[in-house]
């Protein structure tokens, strides 16, 4: 049986706010700008830049407006932001955020550790969100939390997931992204619950978002590809972890990402060699490795 792959990937860069947001050291603005444009000169086409939630909950996030105040915008790229609520979404819309995320999760624990209230509340909580940004013609794309399993419940069923997504994608996201925080999806599982979530949502408006905790993430995006998803959530240098989701680790590198995707001749419009440039600059900021398998390999060819 012949597999067919989309002929070009849609990456949503996510490294400058899932990334960074679980950092404890303080990380100055003009570090997180040059991180993003760095990713841009990349070639990157869309990047999560922030998010305008409790600044108590996520200290990290506090200068979100600071950061898209004082980056440089290329033309044609997309600067997103997460807005958990009206407040949020007034914060984002002060500063030009050029499209929102909502997020909710399909464990109800990890809603309310995460988010303060119930998924059914969280739902409600968007309404005014959303009618706020189609107001202001601004996108708005949908997390779903926990899709593989739930860091507070354990297994969750592929059920809660489509229900979430169906409703997101219902009440106006342009997308959702199906969200494996704690990166304990594997193959099997991964491919059971994208089948019945694809029964309630079309692959075209669904993203993948894999953390790396278990080693899984490249493989479950195969699998997601031959499903017909071509949206890609990942971070550079493999940055990241949600504070609400403890042992979580980073997202899966956009380095590996690209990489493999490369190797399928799969277009994505990034530079590798500067995309790596980009994740150098971030982990030496930071004071660490680079988490990107395929930086290091190719870092210690250069
Ligand atoms: P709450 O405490 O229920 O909100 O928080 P509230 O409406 O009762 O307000 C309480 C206080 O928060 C008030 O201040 C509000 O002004 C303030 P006070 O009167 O106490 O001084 N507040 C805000 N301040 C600034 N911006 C706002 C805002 N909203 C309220 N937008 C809330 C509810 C959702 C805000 C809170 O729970 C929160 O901020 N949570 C943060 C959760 C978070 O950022 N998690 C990480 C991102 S999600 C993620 O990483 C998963 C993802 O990557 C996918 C995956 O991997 O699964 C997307
Ligand atoms: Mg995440």
């Amino acid at each position: 049986m012949s597999i067919f792959y989309p002929k070009q990937v849609h990456i949503v860069e996510v490294g400058p706010r899932d990334g960074l947001q679980n950092e404890k050291q303080a990380i100055d603005t003009s570090i997180k700008v040059a991180l993003i444009e760095k990713l841009t000169e990349a070639g990157v086409q869309y990047v999560e830049s922030g998010s305008f939630v409790n600044p108590k909950w996520v200290p990290q996030m506090a200068g979100s407006e600071a950061v898209f105040t004082e980056l440089t915008r290329v033309k044609g790229v997309t600067y997103a932001a997460l807005t958990p609520n009206l407040q949020g979404f007034e914060r984002a819309l002060s500063v030009h955020v050029d499209e929102v995320a909502i997020f909710a999760a399909a464990s109800e624990t990890f809603s309310q550790k995460n988010i303060n209230c119930s998924i059914a509340e969280s739902i409600s909580r968007f309404e005014p969100v959303i009618a706020a940004a189609s107001e202001h013609n601004i996108p708005v794309r949908g997390y779903i939390s926990c899709v593989a399993g739930c860091p507070y419940e354990g297994d969750i069923a592929s059920e809660a997931v489509a229900k979430v997504a169906a409703q997101l994608s219902a009440m106006g996201c342009y997308e959702v992204s199906l969200g494996d925080t704690i990166g304990t999806g594997s193959a099997g599982s991964v491919s059971a619950m994208l089948d019945k979530v694809i029964s309630a949502v079309p692959a075209d408006k669904l993203a993948v978002h894999f953390h790396d905790t278990y080693g899984q993430a490249l493989t479950n995006i195969f699998v997601a590809l031959q499903k017909g998803i071509s949206v890609i959530d990942s971070s550079v240098a493999g940055l990241g972890g949600c504070p609400y989701a403890k042992g979580a680790s980073g997202n899966v590198a956009t380095e590996d990402v690209v990489y493999m995707l490369n190797g399928l001749n799969i277009h994505t419009g990034i530079n590798l060699d500067k995309l790596i440039d980009a994740g150098n600059f971030i982990s030496a900021a930071l004071g660490r490795d680079n988490q990107s398998k395929v930086a290091r390999a190719l870092i210690s060819k250069r």
